[in-house]
């Protein structure tokens, strides 16, 4: 029997912290031990946010060298990036041709957008397009991700169909893989971690920085149980050991968020070390994604041509 074959994406616009790496990273991590992955910087993704060329640069080797860390083994994995393959824009103009307004305009970041009155790029507005085509190119069984890129990946299934029943079976029908325990990891204010909300835990945080963050840890001066304390600190340890933890240090914040301190920097310290040694050859670590690409690109450009074929453009 052929592997399970896993596809995720991540934009590189800073700094992965702890919900990034329980709800999505580390999924990958574990998925390469059985299964074919593909894992890719989804850079093109970026670029509504991110408009500066030094820190887009920056910020793809910052991705590899996240994902290196964590122990993604390119051996197992393809790691690509997605501006190296223009079969991912290429498809999504295709499927732009299939796809109504009205379908997209159900999506959670443009509703999110408007209910906002922001002025919306038309990228933005496309981008479960180009997701759609990010994933649809691999075939894929599962698609690792947080909670909050469930919609995106049922709109690509969604898109797979309406390929399908147009022009003949061409995809393969993607699921989206969300782990309950981890879909919304919560942040030092208890509401989901999030870069834009300000109350992240860095992936790769120094023993200071982790100090600083968890102290910030919101508390309220009436609980037994500090529960935005507990609920990190459950990423790190099983509940079997920590409830009767808590229960027995009920009411001591300051003695609990310390031994949360500890427990933070026995599981950040390795990796931020081999983030460090990964970081000292970089030209090493670009031919890896180069590497990725290459291979990636096989795959792609033979999906592609099925496609060309499939809506009759084919004609040499
Ligand atoms: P982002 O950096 O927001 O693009 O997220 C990268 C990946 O991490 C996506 O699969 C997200 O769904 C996931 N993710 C981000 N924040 C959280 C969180 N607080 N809990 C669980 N997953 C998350
Ligand atoms: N939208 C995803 C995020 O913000 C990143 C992404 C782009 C992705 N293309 C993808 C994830 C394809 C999974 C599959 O996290």
């Amino acid at each position: 029997m052929s592997k399970k074959i896993f596809l995720s994406g991540v934009q590189p616009s800073g700094k992965p912290h702890l919900g990034n790496y329980f709800g999505a990273m580390k999924q990958f991590v574990d998925l390469q031990k059985e299964h074919e992955g593909y894992v890719f910087i989804a850079d093109y993704h970026a670029l509504h946010s991110l408009r500066n060329s030094r820190e887009m640069n920056e910020n793809i080797k910052n991705v590899l060298l996240d994902y290196l860390a964590i122990g993604l083994d390119p051996k197992k994995v393809i790691f690509f990036k997605q501006s190296d393959i223009s079969e991912h824009t290429e498809l999504a103009w295709i499927f732009d041709t299939i796809t109504t307004m009205p379908f997209l305009m159900r999506a959670h970041a443009f509703k999110d957008a408007q209910a906002k009155n922001k002025e919306i790029d038309v990228g933005t507005f496309n981008y479960p397009v180009l997701m759609a085509a990010d994933i649809l190119l691999y075939g894929p069984d599962m698609v690792p991700v947080g909670a909050d890129q469930k919609q995106h990946v049922e709109i690509a299934r969604d898109i797979a169909e309406k390929f399908n029943n147009t022009y003949g079976e061409t995809f393969k029908l993607p699921n989206p893989m969300i782990l309950k325990d981890v879909a919304v990891v919560p942040g030092t204010d208890g509401k989901k971690m999030s870069k834009s909300y300000n109350n992240t835990i860095p992936l790769f945080a120094e023993y200071e920085e982790i100090k600083k963050c968890v102290m910030s840890i919101v508390t309220d001066s009436g609980e037994g149980i500090p529960k935005n304390v507990y609920a990190i600190h459950n990423l790190l340890r099983p509940a079997s050991e920590l409830l009767s933890l808590y229960e027995s240090k009920a009411g001591k914040y300051k003695e609990l968020k310390e031994l949360l301190i500890e427990d933070l920097e026995k599981f950040i310290a390795p990796l931020r070390e081999k983030r460090k040694e990964f970081a000292k050859d970089i030209p090493t670590v670009l031919l890896i994604l180069k590497k990725g690409s290459e291979q990636a690109k096989i795959v792609a450009a033979k999906k592609m041509e099925e496609v060309r074929e499939k809506i009759g453009v084919n004609i040499y």
